[in-house]
Order: structure tokens, then sequence, then C-alpha cells
């Protein structure tokens, strides 16, 4: 949510660099951008505008330290005005995350605003206390002590050289380059200069200047040491390669990913499985598609460990905190592992004293590092905004963790390096060009629906946000049961409707659509007569819905593209959503 890249070091500051490295955290946010370069005369050159950043035409000037933002906006619309950097006295700022107490402090830091943004009012009070004379250290000190809310800001002071960062909830990552530094919201922005990398923490801050970088306690100002970590990514993890959309690429990539994420230690599924059997109950905790794995979760803990999993959409938590205490275990699901709502949770959870168990595919993410045990998804770096390897991965884990719990986790690597392998099998081209034939005639559809029954029915919840979320066309995910419930009175002549499974019950709920009309598309192990058209997945077993989902996710991308979207970055979504 909000991307944003810094770099200080004459060699390598200039705007085109800055472009690049928002190019690559475009995924975070793309209503707007902007960037601001400063000279080694000290002045600083701003563009910025709405739109993505590929339509950019700036002439930038040579300069010894650069940063940019690109934007999904919270306070204030899609405006050139509201675009970041903002400027006020002698701050340029530019900020990820939200100011709570805006209004409070836009009072208190009256200036001529030009931007409805809560990021000018921190400005406001930077420049206010950078105009009495304090230090930029000391200005960013006082902003901790007022600003309530989340953020990742990186500023300029005028005269000051450097760039000045802080974090407070939202991510920031420095990168250490021979003679110069960067700074990023995530690693992929930095990626083709260096691996070599150290995470900033909550209430922390760090000067930069070309190379020279000094890291402080946000709060007290004291000197902090930091460890470099060297990154295991290559720079090519984070391009399309040969793919078109950075969504296929990932969606073919799950011919191995599935593998490498159940590869996970033994020592630390023994303590997760530990942890599951000591909680005094457990919450699963997600938003979007990573609710919907957590939701696949709860059906193989109680079928394969006889173990009730309570999983609860983040934003929905406030009425059963009151059952979270001390003992009690939040099992955190989440690919960026920074996603606030699950967030805010977990730091409920923990001041009561609950204990953290988390699954995030950044090893560094917020989650991980606040979590008692982590299991790291091992999917390599996640771009495109729909979720896909990251949560067949999250899938797999907890599926072998429900092994564990159950005493049986051979049993459950063994079932799904099965499923791994009928997974690579499967994606094949043949495979995707049924798929794509299938998408041309359901492009033209406004509505659709898809049903599914046990693991597939968070499969079919799970089909219904893919597809709405890439290709804008309504579809609605049922339990197969509870459609003759109410959504059956629906289904008119030549409604799609997806079935996923073959099981009878769920024959017979596409019977019920079929007799009425509906046009049924199967996705399962077996053939049957009520189809009209069939995708053929492997069968997996108790791990069914992680081969099944998979179909249905290529068929939203082929729909996406026939209606000639972009799967990648679809409208009014982010892919990490740092704000509540
Ligand atoms: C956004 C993304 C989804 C993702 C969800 C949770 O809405 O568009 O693809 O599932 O956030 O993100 P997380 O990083 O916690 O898995």
């Amino acid at each position: 949510m909000c991307g944003i890249f810094g770099v200080s070091g004459s060699s390598v500051a200039s705007g085109a660099t800055v472009l690049k490295g928002l190019k690559a955290l475009e995924y975070r946010g793309y209503d707007s951008w902007g960037v601001a370069v400063r000279t080694a005369r000290n002045d600083v050159f701003i563009c910025k505008d709405v739109g993505k950043i590929s339509q950019v035409h700036c002439d930038f000037p040579d300069g010894v330290e650069a940063f940019g933002h690109s934007r999904w906006a919270t306070h204030g619309g899609v405006t050139k005005a509201n675009a970041h950097p903002h400027v006020v006295g002698g701050v340029t700022l530019i900020h990820n995350g939200i100011c709570e107490n805006y209004r409070e402090l836009k009072e208190k830091y009256p200036t001529t605003y030009a931007s409805e943004t809560d990021t000018e009012v921190m400005a406001s009070l930077l420049a206010a206390h950078f105009a009495t004379g304090k230090t930029p250290e000391e200005c960013m000190m006082q902003m901790a002590k007022e600003v309530e809310g989340r953020y990742a800001v990186l500023a300029f002071f005028e005269g000051r050289p450097g760039i000045c960062a802080a974090r407070k909830g939202s991510p920031l990552i420095i990168g250490r380059g021979e003679h110069e530094t960067y700074i990023a919201s995530d690693i992929p922005a930095f990626l083709p200069y260096t691996k070599n990398v150290n995470y900033l923490d909550d209430n922390e801050m760090v000067r930069v200047v070309g190379a020279e970088v000094e890291f402080l306690n946000l709060q007290s100002g004291k000197a902090i040491d930091k460890r470099t970590i060297a990154v295991p990514w290559e720079a090519e993890d984070a391009t399309k390669g040969d793919h078109p959309h950075f969504m296929i690429k990932e969606i073919r990539e799950q011919k191995s990913t599935i593998a490498s994420a159940i590869n996970q230690s033994n020592d630390k599924l023994k303590a997760a499985a530990k942890m599951m059997k000591e909680a005094k109950g457990v919450y699963a905790i997600a938003c979007g598609t990573a609710n919907k794995a957590a939701m696949a979760g709860e059906y193989f803990f109680a079928n394969i460990a006889g173990r009730k999993v309570n999983v609860v959409p983040a934003s929905e938590m406030s009425s059963f905190l009151q059952f979270v205490r001390e003992g009690t275990l939040l099992l955190a699901v989440s690919q960026s592992g920074e996603t606030a709502d699950v967030m805010e949770v977990l730091e409920i959870g923990k001041n009561k004293g609950a204990k953290i168990l988390a699954m995030t595919n950044v090893e560094s993410s917020s989650m991980a590092r606040m979590a008692d045990v982590h299991l790291p998804l091992q999917t390599g770096p996640e771009k495109a905004v729909a979720s896909t390897k990251a949560a067949t991965a999250q899938m797999a884990i907890l599926f072998l963790l429900a092994y564990a719990d159950a005493g049986r986790v051979n049993e459950g690597r063994e079932l799904l390096s099965a499923t791994a392998g009928a997974i690579n099998d499967m994606l094949n081209p043949r495979f995707e060009e049924r798929i794509e034939a299938i998408s041309k005639k359901l492009a033209k559809h406004e509505n659709m629906f898809i049903i599914g029954r046990n693991t597939l029915y968070p499969m079919a919840l799970e089909a219904s946000i893919k597809i709405q979320e890439v290709s804008y066309v309504h579809a609605q995910g049922f339990a197969a049961g509870e459609l003759k419930h109410g959504p059956i009175a629906l289904i008119t002549e030549g409604a799609p409707v997806l079935v996923l499974g073959d099981d009878p019950e769920t024959l017979s709920n596409a019977m019920e659509v079929k007799s009425r009309g509906a046009w049924v598309i199967g996705v399962s192990c077996i053939h049957s007569e009520v189809f009209d058209e069939w995708i053929r997945v492997p069968d997996c077993d108790e791990a069914q819905c992680i081969s099944t989902v998979i179909p249905v996710q290529i068929l939203s991308y082929h729909m996406a593209v026939e209606r000639g979207l972009d799967p990648d970055q679809p409208r009014n979504l982010a892919k990490s959503v740092t704000v509540k």
C-alpha cells in the first residue's frame, strides 16, 4: 500500500533510478506517483502526476539524492495535488501509512495546505520544528511523539545532506550499495543493485548520506547497531521474464512452489504443532485470499487433526478479541506479513499474552518478526496484486501442520509431495489452452456463480475473489448445499455456474442448476454428464483444494486478458494493504 523508494549517492541518485525502483513497487499502489531529486546545489526538483508510472515524462536534473512514491489513495482523492512528495517549508516528504490524528495536527500546525492528505500535515509538523532550529533527527523524534498511526516516511531537510527515514508500522528496508544506499518499502525495488540489506524496525530511524548509514532509536535518539543480511533472492525472481504478466508467471511457478513451501524445518514444524496442541483456543487471522486459504486450513485441521480452528477475517475480530487471552494461539496467514488489520489483532493479542504463529512470504516481514514461530512460504516474490502461488503455499503449509498436529507429519509430506508432482504435470500449455478457450466464452458474461463443498467451499469463495478482482465480472461463491436456500433464484437460462468437485452431493446441486438452464462448467477429477464443459484436475485426495484452485486462477487471468484488462494491476486495489 503505497510504494516508497529512495537513493543517496551522486553516481546513481537520478530520477530514472527512482522511477525504475518505483516501477518495481507499483503493485503496492498505482493511483498516482511522484519523484523528488535533490541536486548538489541543494535545489529540490519535483515531478508528480496521476496515473501509472509508465506514463512518466520528466526532465530530471542530475541529483545527489532522490526519492519517489507510488500512491494508493487513503486521505484525499486521486489528484496531482494529493500525490507525494509534499513540501512544507524546508521539508520534502513522502509517506506510506496513515496519520490518524491529522485533523488535530492540522489545526496545531497551520500552513497554506495544497492537498487533502494527512502526509502534508506531517510535513507541516516537521517543517515547524525544523524552523525552530531542531536537527532533522530531532524533528523526526518530535513527529514520532505527536503522530498517531502507522508510517514509513522519507524526508529531505533543506540544507542538510542525506535522506532521513523513519518507521512505525509500515515496512522500510535499507539496501547497502558500495558507494550508495537505497531505502524502499520492499526488496525487489533495489535488487538489481544490491542484495545486502538492513531491516528497519518499528520506532527506528535512519539517516543515509551516500554509503554512510546511521541507525537511531526514534524515541531516545540513541545509535543502534544493525546486522547487514544478504537476501537469497535473484533480481530475475522479481521480473516477468518471458511471461506477459506477473500473474500468469506466478500461476505457472506453482509447478515448483508447493514443493518449496513444504520444505519446512522439522524443528519448526514440531514447535508449531506443539503450539497448536497447547493453545487455549486457536484463531486464524487473515484477509482476502489469505483468509480463504485459512478457511481451507479450518477444514484441514478438523478433517485431519480433529481440531477446531476459528477463522475470522482480521477486520471482523473486534467482537472476538474478548476470547483472546494468555495461552490463545493467533495463527497469522499473510503473503506480505504487513497487512494492517492482521497486525492490529496480533499487537492486541500479544499484549494479552497470546502466542503468535505466522505464515508469510517475507522472512523479514513485521508478522514474521513478531511471531513466536514463523513458517516461511518460500515461493519467491509475488508481485501481481491477486495472490496465487502464495495462497497455494499457505494451504500446503496448513495441510502439513494439520498432519503434524495429528502426529502424522510424514504422511502429510508424502501426500503433499504427490500433490506437488501432480500440479507440476497439470500445468502444461495444453491445459492452459483448454482453460483459455472456456474463459473466452465466460468473459462475455457479467455474472457467474461458483459452488463447492468441504475444502472446495473456501475455494468457491476464493474463485469469486479472483474472478471479480481481475476480470471485473460479478462472481459469487456459495457452499454447494446452500444454493437451494436462496441463491438458486439467480439462475436463469445460460447463467454460468462453475462446479468445483465431483462428489455425489455437489453433482446433485449441479443438476439442480442445470435443470434451471445453467451452463455448467465442472472442475473435477472425474467427468460427469452434468458438465457442459469440463476442466480435469488430478486427484489429490485431502489436498484436492490446492490443485482445484489453480485452473480457476488461470481462468480468471484469461478472462481479464480477454476483456482487455491488466490482471497485474486491477483498478482500486493494492497488494499490500497497510491501512485499516
Ligand atoms: C490484498 C491483496 C490480496 C491479499 C490480501 C491480504 O487485498 O489484493 O491478494 O490476499 O491483501 O494480503 P496478505 O499480504 O496479508 O496476504
